[in-house]
């Protein structure tokens, strides 16, 4: 292993949960997250169940435990356990809202320039084949105030805005959007919203009944830190009629008098391994259990590291942190100088050349990237439990050796 800075720092105390690469400095909680080790116990005993009797676990386990996961779910994000349903990760709950809207050519979706490209692919899409048309707010970045947050979505409303989509925390820039207020401003004008708060959960607090988006999805594989494939959508309880999986249940015809089909047809879309959603609950007793507060104080936890990592990493580089304090979740996003037209072309496996050399001089798992609409070229970090100050620090000087590398080629 070559390590070009300072002997690796250690990682905190919580950090025996997880099973992460002891070789690496982890600062990417946000793409993927990293599931517990107790969690990762918890799934493979609901696999055993699975397997040891497969038909009884379909036919009867499955609905069973799906509304242990309702009810833990809704009293964990304020909301009633029958306004929620369940699909594998943000993507296909994004998709899933999209496809049960009725639009009309013309009709328009307003996005910004911080949304997520799974949903403007989608959008995309969409729009050639139904005629629809994706409308871009500019939302600058830097920022200084969730106010030019509000004046970018708000200007950009037509009479022909139907719908707007509006992330909960942004995925390239790392802010919090003033969501409540603009959902209360795009109702008076008649606006659907859906909020993609797939980084929201265990991150920031969340009260869905209190937001009263028309449709609310997140994921849990983020910082609930369950296993991969676990997201759910809240749908208002006057919206859920007719409201269907992307891929129709083969339990669709068998109309039940006990149970609504908004539920009973997400809770089994075809056979696959549902596990990962089923330890949802022992994943939130995790992070309950495994700081003094529970999961109020590992969000203020994470949230202090991060504005002193941030801090950390500018001070060693002489960056400056692009949006205030106040507006960070658990994640920071700091915009790095243009990639050098050197390095332009040049194959990488983690995209950028220098996340690549992050890794393979430094051992430091941080995402670098490049959105044409959000900067050039950013970091994003995230302070998970795991993590430490001395970490950040860490980073701090290895950015600055490479950045400085970088200026000279
Ligand atoms: C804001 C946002 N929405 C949606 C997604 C998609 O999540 P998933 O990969 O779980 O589908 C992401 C992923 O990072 C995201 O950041």
């Amino acid at each position: 292993m070559k390590t070009t800075t300072s002997t690796r720092p250690s990682r905190s105390e919580f950090a025996t949960h997880w099973r992460l690469d002891p070789a690496i400095t982890f600062l990417n909680h946000g793409s993927y997250g990293a599931c517990p080790e107790v969690v990762q116990d918890a799934q493979n005993e609901i696999r055993a169940l699975m397997e040891r009797e497969p038909v009884r676990f379909f036919m009867q386990h499955l609905e069973r435990l799906t509304d242990v996961v309702r009810e833990r779910v809704g009293a964990f994000v304020n909301c009633r356990p029958q306004d929620l349903s369940f699909t594998p990760n943000a993507t296909i709950s994004i998709a899933t809202v999209l496809l049960n809207i009725d639009f009309k050519p013309g009709d328009e979706i307003l996005v910004n320039t911080h949304e997520y490209m799974s949903a403007i692919n989608e959008l995309g899409r969409m729009g050639q084949r139904v005629g629809t048309k994706m409308v871009k707010a500019t939302i600058p970045f830097p920022i200084a105030n969730e106010q030019q947050v509000i004046d970018a979505v708000m200007a950009s409303v037509t009479p022909r805005t139907k719908l707007a989509i509006l992330s909960h925390i942004t995925s390239p820039t790392a802010i919090i959007l003033p969501v409540k207020k603009l959902t209360d401003m795009l109702h008076a004008k008649g606006i659907r919203v859906l909020i993609d708060g797939a980084h929201v959960p265990a991150q920031i607090p969340l009260d869905v009944t209190d937001l009263g988006a028309d449709y609310y999805v997140a994921d849990f594989h983020k910082w609930v830190s369950s296993p991969k494939g676990s997201s759910f959508i809240h749908v208002q309880p006057g919206l859920q009629r007719g409201f269907r999986p992307i891929s129709l249940s083969s339990r669709v015809h068998n109309v039940r008098d006990d149970r609504a089909p908004f539920l009973a047809e997400f809770d089994y879309v075809g056979t696959s391994d549902y596990s990962a959603l089923l330890c949802v609950p022992a994943a939130i007793e995790f992070f309950e259990k495994s700081i003094p507060g529970g999961i109020p104080a590992l969000m203020k936890r994470n949230h202090d590291l991060v504005i002193k990592g941030r801090a950390a990493i500018c001070n060693a580089t002489g960056l400056t942190p692009p949006a205030p304090d106040d507006m960070l979740p658990s994640m920071a996003t700091i915009l790095l100088p243009p990639m050098p037209a050197s390095l332009k072309g040049v194959k990488a496996v983690f995209g950028d050349p220098l996340q690549d050399r992050l890794v393979d001089e430094h051992r430091i798992q941080v995402p670098i990237w490049a959105l044409p609409d959000c900067g050039t070229r950013f970091t994003r970090i995230s302070a998970q439990l795991y993590n430490t100050l001395a970490e950040f620090e860490y980073f701090g000087k290895a950015l600055a050796v490479e950045l400085e590398r970088e200026a000279g080629l």
